[in-house]
């Protein structure tokens, strides 16, 4: 079902956690709430759960309003209606995977044959049908999480709440379980919300990516828009793009102007007109061993430097290298390995940047610009 959040505010005394936060879930959609540790991600969810009390705003599941600041209207956690997976494994351990599974079934007083045949259809979606007499503690973390996720999906909810499920578990785990959630959530149509700071896992799992900073929803869209089309250097910079530098006011974009390295570069994008920065990211930025022949400078199209390795690291099909430019710029790297020779430390190299992938950006999102948002 929607969930639509208007216009939440929550304060924890005189802290204010969430600002005039606007947030559309359409129904069958997944949206992710990505953002770093202490933005806000927990509280959202647990608003929409009914878990905290927010300050103002309101909140609809479906056509039915369960929060509205303005009237007072609360509708209470267990007439909400929301599955939830939180971080820790929140299973019963002195109970069978079965019982787990059942428990919430049995609280609304489904009889236990049907108990059984809807528990055991869930664990069958989450890959654990076989597994359904085992006692849960006997199971592996990346096991306890689906019937986390199998006992929350067995209440048929209108919303699913998830919490960075994963981020307990180990890289590989995590990995499979991630492709598995998605699967379950296209052929399932499921109504998610998930939260998050990991940006992989958000690309892999979300219709539409929110990113939150501060309490406020800064950019809402797809993930190829968000990872293609940052809004502002702070959220460039949290989508793994790590050559980010402040920019002189003065600069124009055929002559950018680093504020603190002596250094100009040529770009594409307009400069605006708040305090922004240049935004390169690391597969951008080719490197090759020096060649005599090779120049300095820009053309129309492309910027030309050299330097020198400082690290590099092989990582199978690619390198990931440090280096830094005669003028003292660091940038980081990824790029093919040298058909010959290699990138050792000290090896002199040219470095070339598409003038079309060096992006500027404001620092930070402008709020006007801020999707759904009213400004203040
Ligand atoms: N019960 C609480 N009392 C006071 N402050 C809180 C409480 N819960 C969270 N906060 C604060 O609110 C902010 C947002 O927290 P949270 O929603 O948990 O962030 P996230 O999930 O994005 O890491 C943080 O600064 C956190 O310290
Ligand atoms: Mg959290």
């Amino acid at each position: 079902m929607e969930v639509v959040v208007q216009d939440l505010e929550l304060a924890y005394g005189d802290f204010v956690a969430i600002k005039r936060l606007d947030l559309t879930i359409p129904d069958g959609e997944s949206v992710v709430l990505l953002g770093q540790s202490g933005c806000g991600k927990t509280s959202t969810m647990r608003c929409i759960a009914g878990l905290e009390s927010p300050t103002g705003g309101r909140i609809s599941i479906g056509d039915r309003t369960v929060f509205d600041g303005a009237s007072g209207k609360v509708v209470p956690v267990f007439k909400r209606n929301v599955g939830m997976v939180f971080q820790s494994y929140a299973v019963w351990p002195h109970k069978t995977v079965l019982e787990n599974v059942s428990f919430p079934l049995k609280m609304k007083g489904i009889a236990r044959a049907d108990r059984r045949r809807q528990a055991l259809e869930v664990l069958e979606i989450v890959g654990l049908a076989h597994l359904a007499e085992r006692g849960a503690s006997m199971l592996s973390g990346g096991q306890m999480q689906r019937v986390a996720l199998a006992r929350s999906m067995a209440m048929s909810p209108s919303v699913l709440l998830l919490d960075e499920p994963l981020s307990n578990l180990d890289a590989r785990l995590r990995d499979d379980l991630r492709v598995e959630l998605r699967r379950i959530q296209t052929e399932r149509g499921l109504t998610s919300l998930y939260v998050t700071h990991d940006q992989q896992e958000a690309l892999a799992l979300a219709d539409r990516i929110a990113i939150m900073q501060e309490g406020r929803i800064t950019q809402l869209g797809t993930p190829e828009q968000i990872y293609g089309s940052p809004v502002s250097a702070s959220i460039a910079g949290f989508l793994g793009v790590t050559n980010i530098f402040p920019i002189a006011p003065s600069s124009t974009p055929r002559s950018l102007e680093l504020t603190d390295h002596d250094i100009t570069l040529r770009s594409t994008y307009p400069v605006p007109r708040t305090a922004a920065s240049v935004c390169i990211r690391p597969e951008d930025i080719t490197v090759t061993l020096e060649q005599p022949t090779d120049r300095v400078g820009h053309d129309a199209d492309t910027n030309y430097l050299s330097g020198t390795v400082e690290v590099a690291v092989f990582q199978g099909a690619s390198i990931r290298c440090k280096v830094r430019t005669d003028s003292g710029l660091p940038l980081d790297a990824i790029c093919a390995p040298p058909a010959v020779g290699t990138f050792a430390p000290g090896a002199r190299v040219s470095i070339s940047i598409d003038s079309d992938r060096v992006k500027v950006l404001p620092n930070e999102a402008p709020v006007s610009d801020i999707p759904q948002a009213v400004a203040a």
